[in-house]
């Protein structure tokens, strides 16, 4: 028997693989042939492996990171479990990772510094009011350097500072100023974890995107018993795993496919001083574009008029009206996929006095007595014009803000305009405009799903993985 049959025989049998990845099993019977699981199913086997708490390094080759630049930052605290961590320090180094270990005044009573310097071969911070250290990597270099923090073990007392925005020591000033993944694996006495307390802020840090290895249930070093042993670390050490790799294989989803995104409003001059535009304010369109680009997609934003900061991609182009958006866009062809986010003016407005009297608009309009008339002039449509010509992108994705018949009006438009997907949402009375979450359908020419309502950055999420399955092919 080779390896990964061993692996797959101890995790249960193909069947059991197959129906926990939800995957067929004669995939799973491929990769017991070949010995070798595909790198977008690794992962998954590798969390199943430590709910099964099976080692896999007798099974897996060495996870192979190395062509993957990856910097972990470990934030040990205090608690009887602080020693453990010394074990995740030795996995991460062996793995060939990039490390620096930070510890609270209060995992000091517990280990040493000096014992974790020797062990990750490197200087072990401890002190946010050191000058030596903050002359040569501050607070702030090592909120920002690592791909990804662990607090492990994290106490009551980090998860309360890190709820509630305390910022007292070197650890809680670093969760604080960083923009990477924080993850925490809490350890503490089983009524301290489940004190309400704990508990909300468990919540509040949850909500916030902060992440949980959760706590084990059984005896602790205390003599009580119940939930807050902190996990072993090589589980710990394999969800940090999973976590890169998966990461990896993201940052790799969109690698080579250029995208274009039209986001925000569109504005319509009607004189130098007033303007008529629209509510829509940009996020769910920028992130999309955030969300492709961290997928390796080139991603070129163009975008209306926002009070929103722009996310990291390839290429942002900034328009005003929507003839402008018209051009940049057709001006960015050919392109892989294009995704119309931007509430686009339907028309100009030209002023008149009368039915036949234009008024000079190069000027501000003067107030009279006088009725104000307008003509509209209908603008271009974007999406449809570029789903039906010759440059049209192998996928053309749009949105549709709709008050009523939500589902039929959007149906309509992937028709009309000949695209195909569509993202309907209900903007009726001040529901999505400028919102952080978003309700939305998602809609093909053969079915609709009704997405739970969710963040902008989730319903991004999720889009990314639609467009994944449809325009990458599977790789197993
Ligand atoms: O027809 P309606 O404006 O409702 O269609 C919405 C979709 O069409 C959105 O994806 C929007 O970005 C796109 N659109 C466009 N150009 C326009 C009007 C709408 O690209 N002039």
């Amino acid at each position: 028997m080779n390896n990964i049959s061993q692996l797959i025989y101890l995790l249960g049998g193909t069947g059991l693989v197959a129906k926990k990845l939800k995957i067929k099993p004669s995939a799973v019977s491929n990769w017991r042939k070949l010995n070798k699981i595909p790198k977008n199913k690794l992962n998954a086997i590798l969390s199943l492996s430590s709910q099964n708490n099976i080692n896999t390094d007798d099974f897996l080759p060495n996870h192979n990171l190395d062509d993957f630049d990856f910097k972990i930052l470990l934030i040990i605290s205090g608690g009887i479990a602080s020693y453990k961590s010394l074990e995740i320090i030795r996995l991460i180094k062996k793995a060939n990772i990039d490390l620096d270990v930070v510890m609270t005044e209060s995992a000091q009573r517990f280990i040493t510094p000096l014992l974790v310097t020797s062990l990750n071969e490197k200087k072990c911070y401890t002190d946010l009011f050191s000058v030596e250290d903050e002359s040569k990597m501050n607070h702030i270099m090592l909120a920002r350097r690592p791909d990804l923090i662990l607090v492990a073990p994290a106490t009551a007392n980090i998860m309360a500072k890190l709820a509630n925005g305390i910022a007292d020591d070197l650890a809680s000033t670093i969760l604080l100023a960083s923009f990477s993944q924080i993850i925490l694996a809490p350890s503490m006495n089983p009524v301290m974890w489940s004190n309400l307390a704990t508990q909300e802020n468990y919540k509040k840090l949850l909500e916030r995107g902060i992440g949980f290895i959760a706590p084990d249930v059984g005896d602790m070093a205390c003599g009580e018993s119940g939930t807050g042993r902190f996990p072993a670390p090589k589980v710990i050490f394999d969800k940090i795993i999973s976590n890169i790799i998966t990461r990896k294989n993201i940052a790799n989803q969109f690698k080579n496919v250029s995208i274009v995104i039209t986001a925000g409003p569109t504005i319509e001059n009607i004189d130098p001083v007033r303007f008529v535009s629209n509510r829509s304010s940009g996020k769910q369109g920028f992130a999309i574009a955030s969300e492709l680009s961290r997928r390796g997609a080139k991603v070129t934003l163009i975008s209306g008029p926002v009070n929103i900061p722009f996310p990291k991609c390839a290429n942002v182009i900034q328009v005003m009206t929507a003839h402008e958006m018209f051009e940049k866009t057709i001006s960015q062809l050919p392109t892989d996929i294009l995704i119309c986010c931007a509430a686009v003016s339907d028309w100009k407005f030209v002023p008149k006095a009368s039915a036949t009297k234009k008024i000079d608009n190069k000027n501000k309009i003067k107030k009279t007595n006088e009725e104000l008339l307008f003509k509209t002039i209908k603008n271009p449509d974007i999406l449809s014009s570029i789903a039906k010509s010759k440059l049209r992108p192998n996928l053309v994705i749009g949105f549709a803000a709709e008050t009523d018949n939500i589902i039929e009006n959007a149906k309509s438009k992937l028709v009309s305009k000949e695209i195909d997907l569509i993202i309907a949402n209900d903007v009726g009375e001040n529901k999505v405009f400028g919102q952080d979450s978003n309700k939305v359908f998602f809609i093909d020419k053969n079915n609709c799903e009704e997405w739970a309502e969710q963040s902008k950055n989730a319903v991004a999420s999720n889009l990314a993985d639609k467009i994944n399955k449809i325009f990458n092919t599977a790789d197993i």
